[in-house]
């Protein structure tokens, strides 16, 4: 294995039972992400994208395969030890934003930092959140928030522990085009500025090239393309 690899998978699956019998809904995925590296997986509604993020997040199993994250293997971990990767290393941005809506923006922000153990977390949100140009919103709740803004305090929440891997599914999903690229740009600058591996799923073609690998997932396979956005079909 490469030392500069973030992610290493191998053979990954994922089978789930429904009442109607059992469902595979990944089929063998093989990727390895480099560290710093931007990644984006694109490809139809139920192609087993978040699926795949789930799994790379360590918040759910596979039913076979392995998966290394900066060198440590998920296989066999006690949830506590995942728990543990998951503050040390990894956040999310989801498309419903998934901020704790009896915390203030402030408090959200400082929340995985308290968590990681690390000092000054107040400071840093404070930081964070003048980035996301929302000094002027700490103390409002979520619901007090456009979701442009919601979506800026999950951003600074992601970034606030310096993560090694960052997982986006569908950032800009519930925004309009210009809370979309204002969400973008800062992801992006932050990105940049922390190093940071980016794995992220979208359906905005404009986006994911803004992302050095363009992934397609497609009934639970993964491929590497390259994606022409002038030929792509109007949807
Ligand atoms: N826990 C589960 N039980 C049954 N079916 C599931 C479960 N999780 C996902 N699925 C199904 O697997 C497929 C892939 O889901 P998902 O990974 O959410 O796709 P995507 O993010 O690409 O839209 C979908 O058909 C979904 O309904
Ligand atoms: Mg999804």
């Amino acid at each position: 294995m490469n030392s500069a690899s973030a992610i290493v998978v191998s053979n990954l699956t994922k089978t789930v039972s429904t009442q109607a019998g059992q469902l595979t809904i990944l089929k063998g995925i093989n990727l390895e992400v480099k560290s710093g590296e931007t990644v984006a997986i694109l490809g139809p509604s139920g192609s087993g994208k978040s699926t795949l993020l789930g799994l790379l997040a360590a918040l759910d199993s596979p039913t076979s395969g392995e998966i290394l994250l900066d060198g440590v293997s998920l296989t066999g971990l006690s949830e506590e030890q995942k728990a543990d990767i998951r503050k040390q290393k990894l956040s999310f941005i989801f498309q419903s934003f998934m901020l704790v809506e009896t915390l203030t923006a402030l408090e959200n922000v400082m929340l995985p930092a308290e968590l990681a153990g690390i000092a000054d977390a107040k400071q840093k949100a404070l930081a964070m959140l003048d980035k996301v140009g929302l000094s002027h919103r700490l103390s409002h709740l979520p619901s007090q928030l456009s979701g442009g803004e919601q979506q800026r305090v999950a951003i600074a929440r992601a970034f606030i522990a310096n993560p090694k891997v960052l997982f986006a599914d569908e950032p800009t999903g519930n925004l309009d085009h210009a809370n979309g690229t204002m969400i973008a740009d800062m992801l992006f600058e932050l990105n940049a500025e922390q190093h940071t591996t980016l794995i992220l799923v979208t359906h905005d073609n404009e986006l994911a090239h803004l992302c050095q690998r363009q992934l397609v997932m497609n009934a639970g396979e993964l491929s590497e393309t390259v994606i022409d956005v002038a030929k792509e079909p109007v949807q």
